[in-house]
């Protein structure tokens, strides 16, 4: 993240308004600094936020009726069952000092109204902060106005200090010229310069980097050419946009024409993306794959694109100013539909890579990796519906059901079923996968009555175009169903009908038929039947370990952690239930840890841990907490009850009340990413926490040209900054990544971008 140029006064104003007004709203002109505001206001409020503060980028989404799916997303609180995303959303605000950032509403004003109308209707302690280029006009907002930053008249400010403009001009012109420094002498140019760029600090950015390779006399020589004819006009709004517009124009036309392409054409992502996508999509009409890496560097170098590294992987994006001219320069070239064609290409044989991964050891990683692409996923699957390709749409919503079953957004998954299915009505084998997925994700939403009928739909037509093995997931889905009902014995039937058209198609030892062996072990656990679970958690675990694979693994465990339990073998069932944390643990929803930590608690209840199970429920409370989810929920009314409140209620009476609240409060306050350590019994590691280095720009940068081989001195002389600075960078990137070689930079480099583009399979 650059520097923050101060904003002292306008910050203690949104402070004041944030903590007194329920809805505020920050607006004004296209990169005026809106969202940097929203953030640095809400990240200085500190302790009057103690639940914290919730970002959503709304530039993600384009249609209104997924607005409640990107907050339940950004809460966290998307995959569960029973509810709407709007409902678990106002859950999760209930009782909460939190603050809900919507950052970019302007074109999301409808969705967004309704659901700020809602909250503030229905949730007293919810706070609402957003930004938007326009008012959202909703009950009591608050508006303030974002003005462009303070500029001073020709000499510095008063005492000759320089005001915030000039400051952050100086800042970002010595990120490129290191020897740049604000001094009288060229105070009043760079004042001049910002008063050029009427304070915006955009403009300010994208012309600071031009000292890079001019001097400040002549980049003010520059501006004046080129913006002569915008002096007309007072500092409103409509002249901001002209000053920004030119600005950015000026910009473009001073890349390289490789780099206007590439400026063009990343403004088909959608949110953040990697080099091999970038490589993959825009390489085309002579441009090599090879060179996208060098031509992303100068987009970075000019500020048009940002950079960062998050767990260790190396992201890019265009702030959505410079997005949209992008959009507008792509539109106007014939290469925009090869260009979307190939975004849309991309993201189709990602997922279908992942399909065909995911039961395997790279499960985690692939469900992550699901969770971070999801916004271009998204706009994927916008592109194949909105361009009316039925049979695109059905294959990519067909193959996401992993993740939309196993951690994604479940109700979102709804929304683009439902639109594949209404696409095109024609029975085909793609019709019946969806309804099939339809089903499933209805099934893990509870939503009985629409899952029955899905799938009924689905069977016969897997059956009229010969698909066995997608009936026998189908069937096995059925199976599901019954065991949900509290059908048994129809449930067994189903099973071995579904392990029968496994093995017709070949398929005995995959995901389906480990599943189908999980809910038969299911049905023996809700009977009693040792021998029927062991026997069926035995058939699928072999399947699972077979595959390196841990999360269908886990469910097994369940099944026979609970049976144990049931059956007063309490030691067995914390032994059981501990291999199923391991297996649950690190996965990108930490709420998917709650059945395996609840069955701990229950475990370690009836093996007479008294203390420890109250802190385990006290860990558990702050859990479900966080993740607004309510006791009982996802327990099928047949099963038995859930014992979650009898066991608490037991805790209790064994304790005492006194020592039970001491335990339980301690609970509440281990950090939920350290809950399962404690369940564990093991003692937490400070340094498991840590998620990939924090490098900056320019080291990201030096490290790229290390890998690229260049000495220091050449790489002092690419970033004309002094081989003293680079050494020193290197030093830096030496001590964060832990490394002590170049080589071993030049792997690390290699290691984070290691997916190479493939073509598509289509
Ligand atoms: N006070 C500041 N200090 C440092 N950098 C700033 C400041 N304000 C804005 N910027 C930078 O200026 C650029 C534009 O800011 P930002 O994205 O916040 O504008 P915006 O008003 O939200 O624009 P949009 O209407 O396009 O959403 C960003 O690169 C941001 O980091
Ligand atoms: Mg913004």
């Amino acid at each position: 993240m650059t520097s923050f140029v101060d904003r002292r006064s306008e910050l203690a104003e949104i402070q004041r308004l944030v903590s007194t007004a329920r809805l505020v709203t920050l607006t004004g002109t296209p990169g005026v600094g809106k969202t940097r505001l929203a953030l640095r206001a809400a990240a200085g409020l500190g302790r009057r936020l103690p639940d914290g503060a919730w970002l959503v980028e709304l530039a993600e989404i384009r249609d209104d009726a997924l607005v409640a799916d990107a907050v339940a997303q950004a809460l966290r609180v998307h995959h569960l069952v029973d509810r709407s995303p709007l409902d678990a959303v106002r859950e999760f605000f209930r009782d909460r000092r939190a603050l809900l950032i919507l950052d970019g509403c302007e074109h999301l004003a409808q969705g967004c109204a309704e659901l700020v109308g809602t909250l503030l209707r229905d949730v007293e302690t919810a706070r609402i902060l957003t930004t938007s280029r326009e008012a959202l006009a909703v009950g009591d907002e608050r508006v303030f106005v974002v003005a462009p930053l303070g500029l001073s008249n020709g000499a510095p400010g008063r005492n000759g200090t320089p005001v915030a403009a000039a400051h952050l001009f100086a800042d970002r012109a010595s990120a490129v010229s290191p020897h740049f420094a604000l001094t009288t002498e060229n105070a009043q140019l760079v004042n001049a310069i910002c008063h050029r760029l009427d304070g915006l600090p955009l403009a300010i950015e994208l012309a600071a980097t031009r000292l890079r390779v001019l001097s400040v006399e002549h980049l003010m020589h520059r501006l004046d050419d080129r913006f002569a004819v915008l002096d007309a006009g007072h500092r409103t709004g409509a002249r901001h946009q002209r000053t920004l517009r030119a600005t950015v124009d000026w910009s473009f036309d001073l890349c390289t024409p490789q780099e206007q392409a590439m400026w063009a054409r990343l403004s088909v992502f959608v949110g953040r993306f990697d080099l091999a996508a970038a490589a993959y999509v825009c390489a085309v009409d002579g441009v090599d794959p090879e060179s996208v890496f060098g031509v992303l560097d100068g987009l970075v170098a000019k500020s048009i694109l940002q950079v960062r590294t998050q767990a260790g992987q190396v992201r890019y994006w265009l702030l959505d100013t410079l997005r949209q001219y992008g959009a507008q320069r792509l539109r106007a070239t014939d290469t925009q539909a090869t260009v979307r064609r190939r975004h849309a290409d991309w993201y189709l044989d990602l997922v279908e890579r992942a399909e065909r991964e995911w039961f395997g050891p790279e499960q985690i990683s692939w469900l992550a990796r699901m969770q971070a692409e999801w916004a271009n996923i998204r706009a994927a699957l916008e592109f194949h519906l909105s361009s009316g390709d039925a049979e695109l749409g059905a294959r990519l919503a067909g193959a996401l059901w992993f993740y939309w079953t196993n951690s994604g957004p479940t109700n979102e998954a709804g929304y683009w079923l439902d639109r594949v299915l209404a696409l095109d009505t024609k029975p085909s084998a793609l019709r019946a996968k969806a309804l099939w997925v339809a089903g499933y994700v209805a099934i893990v939403r509870n939503e009985r009555d629409r899952a029955a009928d899905w799938l009924a739909q689905a069977r016969p037509m897997a059956a009229q175009f010969g698909d066995r093995l997608l009936e026998a997931w189908i069937v096995g889905r059925q199976q599901s169903m019954a065991t949900i009902q509290g059908e048994f014995d129809r449930g067994m039937a189903l099973g071995e009908e579904a392990l029968r058209l496994f093995e017709e198609a070949g398929e005995s030892d995959g995901a389906g038929a480990a599943l189908v062996h999980t809910t038969t072990a299911t049905i023996g656990m809700f009977r009693g039947d040792v021998g029927a679970t062991t026997a069926a958690s035995n058939r699928a675990q072999a399947i699972c370990r077979a595959h390196g694979e841990r999360w269908i693994q886990a469910f097994t465990l369940a099944n026979l952690g609970r049976l144990a339990w049931m059956r007063g073998e309490a030691e067995q069932a914390i032994e059981l239930t501990r291999e199923m944390i391991r297996l649950r643990r690190g996965g990108p929803q930490p709420a998917a840890l709650l059945p395996a930590l609840e069955q701990m608690s229950w475990a370690t209840e009836a093996a007479g841990q008294h203390r420890r199970a109250a802190t385990l429920q006290g860990a558990l409370h702050q859990l479900r907490r966080t993740f607004a989810i309510p006791v009982n929920t996802k327990v099928p009314a047949v099963y038995l009850l859930d014992p979650t409140q009898s066991c608490e209620r037991r805790t209790r009476l064994a304790l005492g009340e006194r020592a039970y609240t001491n335990a339980f409060r301690r609970g509440t306050r281990i950090p939920i990413e350290d809950i399962a350590t404690f369940a564990l019994g093991e003692k937490a590691k400070p340094d498991q926490r840590t998620v990939g280095p924090q490098l900056t720009r320019r080291e990201l940068q030096v490290a790229h040209l290390v890998a690229e081989g260049l000495s220091n001195r050449e790489i002092a002389s690419r970033l004309t900054i002094s081989t003293r600075t680079a050494e020193s960078h290197i030093e830096h990137l030496l001590g964060k990544l832990g490394l002590n070689s170049r080589a071993q930079i030049a792997a690390w480099v290699a290691h984070s971008l290691q997916d190479r583009p493939t073509p598509p399979t289509s």
